[in-house]
Formats: structure tokens, sequence, C-alpha cells
């Protein structure tokens, strides 16, 4: 039975939360830049080598109670997180390079820093994957789970869910595999029965991300979504992660350019300036950027990017000044530059009678340096919501919107994207589930 966790605040808004004890197993689909950058991050922090820089539950504090009060603790300390000494990774890619050689590859992290945790990474080896060319045109790989169909699949990915569970306390899984080709959700995933059939008869819009987000809810394990994949935004996904109490979140790690925009876009509405254009172009020339080099999954990319500006700018409610935005995203692989992508915003912006200005950013920015934080944090706060009464049966984690690119809602809701939004409804959840009170920022009790 869970057990109250005493947060000392009003207990009638306190959820029951059972504490995180023993090992939590990770699984994480996709062994490339982003999985590696994170596994090999985590244990050069466990080892004392190196911060765990970007990362909320880590380094984040809340703040409690009145501004007067001065108490503010780190969330991790407030909140009954895994610790990162209890986390076991474990994963699927369809090469079978263990994450040593797989880090390697990635060109992400230092050799020098590689090989300081070389035998720890060498011993994680790659569970065999389940994947289809058609749905990633531009990977081959040999590491592939064969079965008679995408029934046969799944439940192959469930029994590896099984063997996992057996040595640790908790799983959750993370989808750091590659974006697949653009799909829209058909009658096949409207409801299990019909998905379910759908994987008898292998129906082709079933995608391999679903197959293991299927796996993942039938055991009652949570899922994350850091690629744009439809994945767990189906509805008999959320069905079946509300009755498993399996939690659920995507899409798409928010980590460089959407990032910034969702932090300049707000800007500019709150101060009631217009925005005729937003032309934003990268240059990435890592595996990612080779797989998004496809036009079909390029597509899948386009839509998540593209979608923040116009729930940010609310044209139907600011005509004015956002009715004309001509938004272009653009997406160029170029190996030269590997994981250390270039991301270029030119902003079109008028104020005071329409007169115009303009505004360029320029991101030197690391993909999975970016990433590896947010995927830490979203595998840490799935465990908690999997553990907390108020959250593990309420299927869509919108909280955790501050990570993602595409965050999901419930059906009748559109998406918060504005990042301080994000990350006030964040801490508000977790003050909620430790019965503190919420923060408002009103603040005129100081003024009594
Ligand atoms: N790095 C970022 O900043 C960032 C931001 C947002 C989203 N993403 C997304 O995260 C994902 C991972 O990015 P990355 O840079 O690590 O890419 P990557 O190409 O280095 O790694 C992806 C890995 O997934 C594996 N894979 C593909 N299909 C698979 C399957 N069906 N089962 C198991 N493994 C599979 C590939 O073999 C590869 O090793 C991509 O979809 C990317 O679009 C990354």
């Amino acid at each position: 039975m869970p057990t109250t966790h005493d947060s000392g605040g009003p207990a009638a808004y306190a959820s029951q939360i059972q504490p995180a004890k023993g090992k939590l197993g990770v699984m994480v689909v996709g062994l490339g830049a982003v999985a590696t950058t994170l596994i090999a991050g985590v244990e050069a922090v466990r080892k004392g080598l190196a911060k765990p820089i970007g990362s909320l539950t880590q380094m984040g504090t809340i703040r409690l109670g009145k501004r007067t009060e001065a108490n503010t603790p780190l969330i991790k300390d407030f909140v009954p997180l895994a610790d990162l000494d209890d986390i076991v990774f474990t994963g699927w890619d369809i090469f079978d390079d263990n994450v040593y050689e797989a880090a390697a590859h990635a060109k992400v992290l230092e050799k020098d820093q590689l090989e300081q945790i070389r035998p720890y990474l060498e011993a994680i080896k790659p569970l065999p994957a389940v994947f289809d060319q058609y749905y990633v045109k531009r990977l081959n790989g040999t590491n592939i789970k064969t079965g008679k169909n995408k029934m046969d699949l799944a439940n192959q990915l469930r029994a590896d869910i099984q063997n996992f569970k057996k040595t640790v306390s908790r799983v959750v899984i993370i989808w750091c595999g590659s974006t697949e080709i653009f799909l829209e959700p058909t009658a096949v995933h409207d409801t299990v029965e019909a998905f379910e059939k759908g994987l008898e008869s292998n129906d082709i819009g079933i995608a391999p991300s679903m197959i293991y987000a299927y796996a993942a809810m039938k055991e009652g394990v949570p899922f994350a979504n850091g690629a744009p994949n439809l994945t767990v935004d189906l509805p008999f996904i959320q069905e079946l992660s509300k009755k498993n109490f399996a939690p659920i979140c995507g899409k798409d790690f928010k980590t460089g350019q959407t990032f910034i925009k969702t932090v300049l876009a707000p800007a500019f509405k709150a101060r009631m300036l217009g925005v005729s254009g937003w032309y934003s172009t990268n240059i990435l020339g890592n595996r990612d950027g080779e797989v998004l080099d496809d036009p079909e999954s390029f597509k899948t990319k386009e839509e998540s990017k593209l979608g923040a500006l116009d729930f940010i700018f609310q044209p139907e409610l600011y005509p004015d000044l956002y009715k004309d935005l001509y938004h272009k995203v653009r997406i160029n692989y170029y190996p030269p530059r590997g994981d250390n992508k270039e991301g270029w915003d030119n902003i079109d912006i008028f104020g005071w009678l329409g007169y115009p200005m303009q505004i360029k950013v320029d991101f030197l920015c690391r993909d999975s340096i970016l990433a590896a934080p947010l995927a830490l944090d979203l595998v840490l706060f799935l465990d908690l919501a999997k553990r907390t009464t108020g959250l593990c049966g309420i299927g869509i984690q919108e909280w955790l919107s501050f990570y993602f690119k595409a965050p999901m809602t419930a059906p009748e809701l559109y998406p918060e994207h504005d990042l301080f939004i994000q990350s006030m409804k964040l801490k508000n959840t977790l003050r909620h589930i430790m019965g503190e009170e919420l923060i408002t920022h009103l603040g005129l009790e100081y003024y009594d």
C-alpha cells in the first residue's frame, strides 16, 4: 500500500507517494547519441567526474511558502526521486555496438572522458530491436528481432521487460530512437482491440515505436517519447496508460531551437509586439541529421517544430500582431559538424505604429549535451508519477510539457508551449503532490 510522504504541508492536498526503494531500471529504446550521452553522463556524475548541468532534478530548487520564509530546497530533497546510484540501464538498438562503442561512434563526449568509464559502458549491450526500414528509411541494422507478426514482436518486447523487471524494483522506458516517417492516427489506433487486431495482421499504420509503447503499457511501465513520432500520442495507448497505471509523456525533446523559440515568442507576445516572419534553419551532422535528411522523417520533425508558435501567439485572439506570420523550419544534413548543431533564426518583428525590426539568433549548440539531462529528468519524474496516487492513473503527464516540443495534453486542451508557464506548471505539480501551497506570484500579502 502507498504510504503518505510526510511533507509537513496541508494533508488534504497531499498525494500518497511510495518511497523510491530499490533499483530503478531504465530501458532506453535506441542507444545512439542522446542515450549514450545520458548513460555515460549519469555514470560520470556518480563517479564524481562531472556535474549534472542542465538537469532540473539534480540541480534545481523549488521555493516553498512566502518569499520571506527563505525555504528553497533542492527538488531532489523535496520529492522522493530515485537516487542516481540506484539507476540501472539497459536498452535496445538495431546495431549491436555496446554503449562504449556507440558513444565513441556518436562522438559527443571526449575520448578521455569515455575511457574513464569504459568498463561500465562496455558492459551494456543492446537487446535486439523491433525495427522495419519502411519506417526509418536511412537506417539498416542487424540486431533485429524476427517474428511471425507484429504481435509476436510485441510479446518478445514484453518478455524483455519482464526479464529486466526480475533484476530491479521498478522500470521506466524512454524512446531515444530515430525519428520515424510521418504517420497519422487511423482506426487501428482508436481502441486496444483494434490495435491488437492490427498487430496480428501487420497493419502498416503500426510503427515499431508503437509496438514498444504497447509492450510498456501492457507491462504497466511508464513511457517517455523523446522523438516526434506518434508512439504514445494515440487514443488506445492513453486508454491502456490509465488502465494499467503507466504514465506517459511526449513528444520530441525541446532542446535547441524550439527551446529558444518558446522563450522568445512569449516575450514578444507579453509586450504585444507583432511578428511577421520567423525563419529557422539548422545544420546538423549526426546520425539523427542523416535520418532527418529523408523527407518522410523530416515531415514528422517539421510538424513537431512548427506547432509551438501558433499556440503561443494565438493569432485568432491577436490578428493585428500574428495573423500573417510566415514561419519556416529547415534542417540540413551537414556531416562536418557532427552532433554540434548550428541553428539560425531570423525573426522579423514590428512595434509601435507597425515599424519593423529584426532579431537574429545563432545558437551553436551540442544536441545531445542539451538532450541528455532532459532524458534523465523524464525518467526520474515518470518513476515518481508511477509511485504517486494523484498521477499514476491519469495517463498523460501534462506537467512534463516543459521537456517537449509538441507536448501532449488531454484531447480538448491546447498545449502550453511557453517555457516559463511549463516550468511553473511542473513546480506547482510537485508542490501539489507534496501538499504544499501553490505559488501564484500574486504577492499582495506582502503589502497588507
Ligand atoms: N538531440 C536532440 O537535441 C534531440 C532533440 C529532440 C529530439 N531528438 C530525437 O531523439 C532521437 C534520438 O536522437 P539521437 O541524436 O540520439 O539519434 P541517433 O541516430 O544517434 O540515435 C538513435 C538510435 O536509435 C536506433 N533506433 C532506430 N530505430 C530503432 C528501433 N526501432 N529500435 C531500437 N533502436 C532504434 C538507431 O539505431 C540509433 O542508434 C531522435 O529521434 C531525435 O530526433 C533529439
